[in-house]
């Protein structure tokens, strides 16, 4: 019989590609989303002819008869996302974030599956490296070090570590995954995080072309490895709850040289105009993919010159 699956979040970024990709693996898959910022374009029309639309606010309890249950899986991907909507509305993204989660565990509490995921962050790892706790590549074990509370871009990672803590308590009635997502891009990922930004100007023939933090480094990760390890994890049979990075350790990279990438495969060639990094942004990220690869034997496969060529594509058209 085919895998039941359910993807909150399912309209937006990552969550499109994974129901995507479990649609094609053969999955029945229902999609709750309230679309606050997934999107009803041509590529998720075309994904609704394969998957049940469930619109609902996860800011409130789900209905009894709205979704009902038994799942095989159940990977949790609906949040506010995106620095500049946590700097907007701090009180905004912590809240929907906690109570989403919060009413989804009541939710599978009473539907349990057969595993849930839960889509964390690379930020939760920012402020041991910054403060010198941690090292990168940093693995899963990092304390977490909120080096300004009272910040409002603290909101996000707090809202995602509450998430974690929360979903770990549930390990004892069904088995749970956390997968901290570091910097996945690709097509369909809207246009507030560098790459399409980057993409974005390129393609409007921006000159000058600023560059925020050039020095700052990243590891950027294609969404379709992101999700064959996000699905890799989910299915890995221990029973409790794990809790993995996911990401691309391969090709570390200034935000100078990713815009020289981006530029080159646009074919636009102005000056660059380097400028300071956004407040708050770290200077390194890079995340330590043991855990992962020890869990899945997962292993990254599509270049950033591929991935790049990719998601310009998407742009482009
Ligand atoms: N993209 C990345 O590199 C990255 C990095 C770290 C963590 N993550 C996490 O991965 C998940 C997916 O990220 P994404 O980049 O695809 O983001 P996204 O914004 O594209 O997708 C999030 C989806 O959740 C939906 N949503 C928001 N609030 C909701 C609510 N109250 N009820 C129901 N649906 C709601 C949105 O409409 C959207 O479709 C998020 O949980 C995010 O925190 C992503």
């Amino acid at each position: 019989m085919a895998e039941r699956v359910l993807v909150t979040g399912g309209s937006g970024f990552i969550g499109y590609h994974l129901a995507r990709r479990l649609v094609e693996d053969g999955a029945e898959v229902v999609v709750l989303d309230d679309f606050s910022r997934g999107r009803l374009d041509a590529d998720f029309q075309e994904l609704l002819e394969h998957v049940r639309l469930v619109r609902h606010d996860l800011r409130a309890p789900v209905p009894a008869d709205l979704v009902t249950g038994p799942f095989d899986a159940v990977y949790h991907l609906a949040a506010v996302v995106g620095v500049q909507r946590t700097l907007d509305r701090p009180a905004h993204v912590l809240s929907t974030n906690v109570l989403a989660v919060l009413n989804l565990m009541d939710w599978c509490r009473a539907n349990p599956p057969g595993v849930l995921f839960f889509s964390s962050t690379s930020e939760i790892a920012d402020g041991a490296v910054r403060t010198g706790l941690a090292h990168l590549p940093a693995p899963e074990s990092v304390p977490y070090v909120a080096v300004e509370p009272w910040a409002p871009r603290t909101a996000y990672s707090l809202s995602k570590i509450t998430g974690e803590l929360l979903l770990t308590q549930c390990a004892a009635d069904f088995p749970v995954r956390i997968g901290r997502y570091h910097n996945v891009y690709g097509p369909r990922m809207g246009d507030s995080h560098v790459i399409p930004q980057f993409l974005r100007r390129a393609l409007a023939g921006a000159d000058p072309f600023a560059v925020y933090g050039p020095h700052q480094t990243r590891a950027f990760c294609y969404v379709a490895d992101a999700v064959t390890a996000t699905v890799a994890l989910t299915g890995s049979g221990a029973p409790g709850a794990l809790v993995a990075n996911i990401g691309n350790d391969s090709e570390e990279i200034t935000a100078e040289q990713l815009a020289l990438r981006v530029l080159d495969v646009v074919g636009h060639h102005p000056k660059l105009e380097l400028l300071g990094p956004p407040a708050g942004s770290p200077d390194r990220r890079l995340p330590d993919l043991t855990a992962l690869r020890d869990l899945t034997g997962y292993e990254p496969r599509v270049p950033l010159a591929e991935g790049l060529r990719l998601t310009h594509e998407w742009y482009a058209r």
